[in-house]
């Protein structure tokens, strides 16, 4: 199968992509190398550094390359950014989907997994949730994978043989069990990655932003699931794609752990001790979201592997000891 990954090089995508080559598929990733990195695109992948919204190079990348399937990452990813710069969150997340589509379409390729997010719930009053869900998202970012959603299901209507499947991811952690690919973006802005650089003493503590929320120990509760797992889910996809395929699908682990909970595994994990202060609610964090991921289940037979968070920050830790940021 010849797969093109939009954003091969990023957290998630460059994930995919080895466990693609891995399996035997050909693959191409596009990426304009702006926020992920060269290094971290399997060397059996062809690598094209070009931007999304580029249809021309898109359509021309899948004609060469005889492309089956398209797995779609490529995307701005952090919600504050999103709020200070919403017409580029659009620009590139909305505008670079289109572009996608309008290749796909000009190139004859039916299959696509779009990388989307429990974003699109917003702030929803129960958990865990579930697809049927009102989508309501409260920020930029939410608001821009609803809109491609929204794009996919107008592309599928046009075209009786397209397939598209939305993962709507919970909150990614960890790095891949070979200790080969890790997690390093830049700015930090993720829990899990933050708490490690405390731990190692690239930062001077961390700061738990809300110890006064309704949860069990007022602090912010999130499911967790391991990017293996979660490109399980992407894989299955693939295989499990039929003409017509219209879905959304869930992906967590179906519980949440607190922030605090998440700090005290770093602790146990790594051994080290770091000051946590406690700070200001950062604005538009929901207290508690986890997923039913159900649907996951049934559809795709996908069963997250990793259910501990200690052993998710365990495989964050092996990559952060090892090899601590990519160095391009
Ligand atoms: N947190 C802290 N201190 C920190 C960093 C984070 O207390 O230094 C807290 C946050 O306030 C939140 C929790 O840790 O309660 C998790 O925060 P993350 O930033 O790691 O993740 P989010 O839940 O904010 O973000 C996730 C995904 C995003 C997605 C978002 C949608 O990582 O990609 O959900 O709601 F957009």
């Amino acid at each position: 199968m010849n797969v093109l990954v939009t954003g091969g090089a990023g957290y998630i995508g460059s994930h995919a992509t080895k466990r693609l080559c891995d399996g035997g598929a050909r693959v191409v990733v596009v990426d304009d190398l702006s926020r992920g990195h060269r290094s971290a695109v399997h060397k059996a992948a062809t690598l094209i550094v070009a931007d999304v919204r580029d249809t021309e190079t898109l359509t021309a990348t899948m004609r060469d390359h005889s492309i089956d399937a398209v797995m779609h990452f490529a995307a701005l990813s952090l919600v504050g950014e999103s709020v200070e710069q919403p017409a580029l969150y659009w620009h590139v997340n909305v505008g670079g989907s289109a572009s996608v589509l309008q290749a796909m379409a000009a190139a004859d390729v039916h299959q696509i997994v779009f990388s989307s997010s429990c974003s699109v719930y917003g702030e929803p009053s129960d958990v865990p949730i579930l697809e049927g869900c009102p989508r309501a998202p409260v920020s930029p970012y939410g608001r821009t994978k609803a809109a491609v959603e929204d794009m996919l299901i107008d592309a599928g209507n046009a075209r009786p043989d397209f397939s598209w499947t939305a993962l709507r991811y919970f909150n990614v952690a960890g790095c891949d069990s070979d200790g080969v690919l890790g997690e390093d973006h830049i700015p930090e802005t993720h829990l899990i990655p933050i708490v490690l650089q405390a731990a190692v003493g690239e930062r001077d503590g961390v700061s738990i932003f809300g110890c006064d929320y309704p949860t069990f120990d007022g602090t912010c509760v999130r499911d967790y699931v391991h990017v293996d797992d979660l490109v399980d889910a992407h894989v299955a996809a693939l295989a499990n794609a039929h003409d017509g395929d219209a879905r959304a699908l869930n992906l967590g682990i179906g519980s949440g752990f607190s922030v605090r909970q998440v700090i005290e595994a770093v602790k146990r994990v790594t051994g080290a001790e770091f000051p946590v202060r406690q700070a200001a609610r950062r604005p538009g964090d929901p207290p508690e979201l986890y997923a039913s991921s159900q649907l996951a289940y049934e559809q795709l037979g996908w069963r997250p592997r990793y259910t501990s968070i200690d052993a998710i920050v365990q495989t964050a830790w092996d990559w952060k000891r090892n090899v601590g940021s990519y160095s391009d």
